[in-house]
C-alpha cells in the first residue's frame, strides 16, 4: 500500500530495545517485497516468529484441480451458483481457471479456516455474498459483499464466515503482488485527483488480535504446493506494527465510476493490477449519454488478452438471452472475438430514448496477458450452449 500506518505499540526507533512487561525483548518481524528493496512493514512479536516445530505436506486439499488448456478454443461460461457448497475459504476453494500469473478460485464457504500463509503471491478475495471476518497478525477486517480484501503475500491470517451464514467469494492468487494501477498515484504514492478511488476508500486491518497457545498449525501455500507448518507459539501474537504493506478492504460500491458521452473502454473501470492481469470493476452509472451513442460494449477482440467476467449484480444488458445471470463466469478468450448479443443494441437504444439513463450492472473483471487455463473443477457447472449464443440470437 502507498502510505504509511502506525497500528497497536512501536518503539521510537526501529531495530531498538522494546520490551515486554516481563523484561525480555519483543521479537522484531519486518515483512518487506522485493528483498528489502520496496514497501515493508515492521512487527512486534511477543514470541519468536521464527519457531517452528513440525513440517508436514498436505495433499488432496479440494482445491486442487488439474488444468488444461481451453483446446478446442471455445467461449465458456461456468454457473458458479451450481457449484458445490461448503468447506472454507483456503481449502474450500474450487478453482475455474488460471495459468502461471494468477488462478481464479470460487469458494462458498460455511467454516472458519485454519490459519493461512500464501507465500506464492498476494490474493485479492471478492465477497460476493454473505459476510466473513478477516483476522491477520496486522489486524482484523470485518468484510461484506462487495469487498476486495487485498492480502499481501506472506500475511498469516484465517477467514471466519460470520452469523449471517455462507460467504461466497471469487479468489485471485496472483503469482506476484496486486496494487492500485500505477497511473492512479503520484511518484510518491498518493492517489491522484483523477483515480476512482483513493486512500479514502481503503479500510486497513485495525488493531492486531493477540491470542495464546502453543504448537498452532498454519497452511503455507507455496510455488510447490500446501505444507502444513506448526508454530511454537501462535502467530497472533503482535503488539504493534508500523509500516507500508498490510492487507486492507475496498468495496465495489465506492469505485467512483467513469462515463464518457459514447462507450468507455474496461480500462476506465480499472481497480488493481498484478503481474500480468488486472482486475476490473463495472458498477452502476449513468448510460453513454450522446444522444447517437450505442450505450453497450461493441464488438472486441483483445488480441493479448483472455477476458474472464463474474457476474455479481444488476441486469448485464449486453449478454441478455445468453444464459449469464449474477453469480454467472464468462471466459472470453483470445482467439475469439466477443461483444453483446445481437439485437440487444437496438433494445437498449429504445429503452433509452423512453428514458433509461442508467445501468445497475455490477460485475468483477480480469484480464490476463496470458492464456487461461481451464479448472477440471469447474467442469460441471459449465454450461454447454454458451458458445453458440451469439449465432442463435443473430439466426433468431
Ligand atoms: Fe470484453
Amino acid at each position: 500500500m502507498p502510505y504509511y500506518r502506525v497500528s497497536g505499540e512501536i518503539p521510537r526507533k526501529r531495530h531498538t530495545q522494546f520490551r515486554r512487561p516481563d523484561g525480555g525483548l519483543y521479537a522484531e518481524e519486518l515483512m518487506g517485497e522485493e528483498g528489502f528493496s520496496a514497501d515493508s512493514s515492521l512487527l512486534y512479536h511477543v514470541h519468536p516468529p521464527t519457531a517452528i516445530v513440525k513440517s508436514e505436506a498436505v495433499t488432496g486439499a479440494p482445491d486442487e484441480s488439474v488444468l488444461e488448456p481451453n483446446h478446442p478454443l471455445l467461449p465458456r461460461h461456468y454457473r458458479t451458483q451450481d457449484l458445490p457448497v461448503g468447506g472454507d475459504l483456503v481449502l474450500g476453494r474450487r478453482p475455474l481457471m488460471g495459468n502461471d500469473d494468477v488462478r481464479i478460485s470460487l469458494s462458498v464457504a460455511d467454516a472458519p479456516s485454519g490459519l493461512y500463509r500464501n507465500s506464492a503471491g498476494d490474493e485479492a478475495v471478492y465477497l460476493q455474498e454473505g459476510s466473513a471476518r478477516f483476522e491477520s497478525v496486522y489486524g482484523t477486517i470485518d468484510a461484506a459483499a462487495g469487498d476486495y480484501v487485498i492480502v499481501p503475500r506472506g500475511t498469516i491470517h484465517r477467514w471466519v464466515p460470520l452469523a449471517t451464514g455462507l460467504a461466497r467469494a471469487l479468489v485471485v492468487e496472483a503469482r506476484g503482488h496486486i496494487r492500485p494501477p500505477r497511473r492512479y498515484l503520484s511518484a510518491t504514492g498518493q492517489f491522484l485527483e483523477h483515480a476512482p478511488y483513493c486512500e479514502r476508500d481503503l479500510r486497513p486491518a485495525d488493531a492486531p488480535p493477540l491470542a495464546d497457545g502453543e504448537d498452532v498449525p498454519v497452511i503455507v501455500r507455496t510455488r510447490g504446493g500446501l505444507t502444513r507448518l506448526t508454530y511454537a507459539y501462535h502467530p497472533f501474537d503482535v503488539v504493534g506494527w508500523d509500516g507500508c504493506l498490510y492487507p486492507y478492504a475496498f468495496n465495489i460500491y465506492d469505485y467512483e465510476p467513469i462515463v464518457k458521452r459514447t462507450h468507455a473502454p474496461p480500462p476506465v473501470h480499472q481497480t488493481f493490477e498484478g503481474p500480468n492481469f488486472v482486475i476490473c470493476s463495472f458498477c452502476p452509472r449513468p448510460l453513454d449519454f450522446d444522444p447517437q451513442s450505442v450505450p453497450i460494449p461493441y464488438n472486441h477482440h483483445n488480441v493479448d488478452s483472455d477476458e474472464m467476467m463474474f457476474y455479481v449484480g444488476g441486469d448485464y444488458s449486453a449478454r441478455k438471452g445468453s444464459g449469464v445471470g449474477i453469480g454467472s463466469v464468462t471466459l472470453h478468450p483470445s482467439g475469439f472475438t466477443h461483444g453483446p448479443t445481437p439485437g440487444v443494441a437496438e433494445a437498449v437504444i429504445a429503452a433509452v430514448a423512453a428514458g433509461r439513463n442508467s445501468t445497475d450492472e455490477t460485475a468483477v473483471m480480469i484480464d490476463t496477458f496470458r492464456p487461461l487455463l481451464l479448472a477440471e473443477s469447474a467442469r460441471s457447472a459449465e454450461d454447454p450452449e454458451y458458445a453458440w449464443s451469439w449465432a442463435r440470437a443473430a439466426r433468431s
